[in-house]
């Protein structure tokens, strides 16, 4: 899709929208530094999601796998967010009803500036106990013990993520489909769209009527599904389109 003809339709579409929602992965972070799952040089090349990313195997290894999130979290603490971020957490004060749902652990959406995420996988700077499900912040880079334990009870701790074969926080899931079913634009940035059932959020807008706009450098199974779908980088096309915008409203006000 040609950027500078479609960014016109698009601004209109936004410009009129009462609600925006967003969808972003990994890919959003993939500007920073941070290693996204999929494609060449994504995590799951290099490690395999069953030793590091399941319940089992926390319990066979705590340790393999405390080491594997110590390494993830020194690598998010040393990298910033970038343009695309920092385009997102600005919008929350550009449209009246705005809401951003993330797949992203890394809370770099924080960092930017997003007050109001909505985080369907969990967030790689809280650990859980296992036995109480007590939740605690911690931003320790290196953590100091590692497997890290509970300081109330003694149980292990375990990063408060969802991993393959969980079920996310059927609360949190609850007001993204709603969120998402309701709003006038949708947008799917980032992510390869494979992963459910955060890859059903877009196609619940757009059955529920909303214009869907996708941003990725790749083609994803979504790609065919959506109104406006982006062959760009985030962090270059985000900002393009944010001035554009900015460029029409001011316009408009005359
Ligand atoms: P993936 O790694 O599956 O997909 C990342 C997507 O980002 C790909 O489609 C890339 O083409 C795209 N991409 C790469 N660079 C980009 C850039 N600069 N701008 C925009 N897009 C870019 O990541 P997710 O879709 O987020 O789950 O993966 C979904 C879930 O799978 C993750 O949350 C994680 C993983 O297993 C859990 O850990 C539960």
């Amino acid at each position: 899709m040609d950027v500078q003809s479609e960014l016109g339709p698009v601004c209109d579409i936004l410009l009129a929208a009462k609600s925006v929602c967003l969808l972003t992965g990994a890919g959003i972070s993939a500007e920073s530094g941070i290693p996204t799952f999929r494609g060449e040089e994504g995590l799951w090349k290099t490690y395999r999601a069953e030793q590091l990313a399941t319940f089992t195997a926390f319990i066979q290894d705590p340790k393999l796998v405390w080491e594997w999130y110590d390494w993830r979290r020194g690598i998010i603490a040393s990298k910033e967010p970038n343009a695309g971020h920092k385009v997102l957490a600005e919008w929350e004060e550009l449209f009246p009803h705005f809401t951003l749902i993330t797949q992203n652990i890394d809370g770099l959406h924080q960092r930017a500036g997003s007050k109001n995420v909505i985080e369907l996988h969990g967030n790689i700077w809280k650990n859980r106990c296992i036995d109480e499900d007590t939740i605690f912040e911690n931003h320790d880079v290196p953590l100091k013990e590692i497997p890290p334990h509970c300081d109330k009870c003694g149980a292990l701790l375990r990063p408060h993520v969802v991993w393959f074969g969980e079920s996310l926080d059927g609360s949190i899931l609850h007001k993204s489909f709603q969120l998402s079913s309701g709003c006038d634009v949708m947008f799917s940035i980032g992510t390869s769209a494979v992963v459910q059932p955060a890859a059903s959020l877009p196609l619940s807008a757009a059955e529920a009527g909303a214009k869907v706009i996708e941003i990725n450098p790749d083609p994803t199974p979504l790609t065919g599904s959506v109104d406006f779908s982006f062959r760009a980088k985030s962090g270059e096309f985000l900002p393009i389109l944010d001035e554009e915008l900015r460029r029409r409203t001011k316009q408009k006000k005359g």
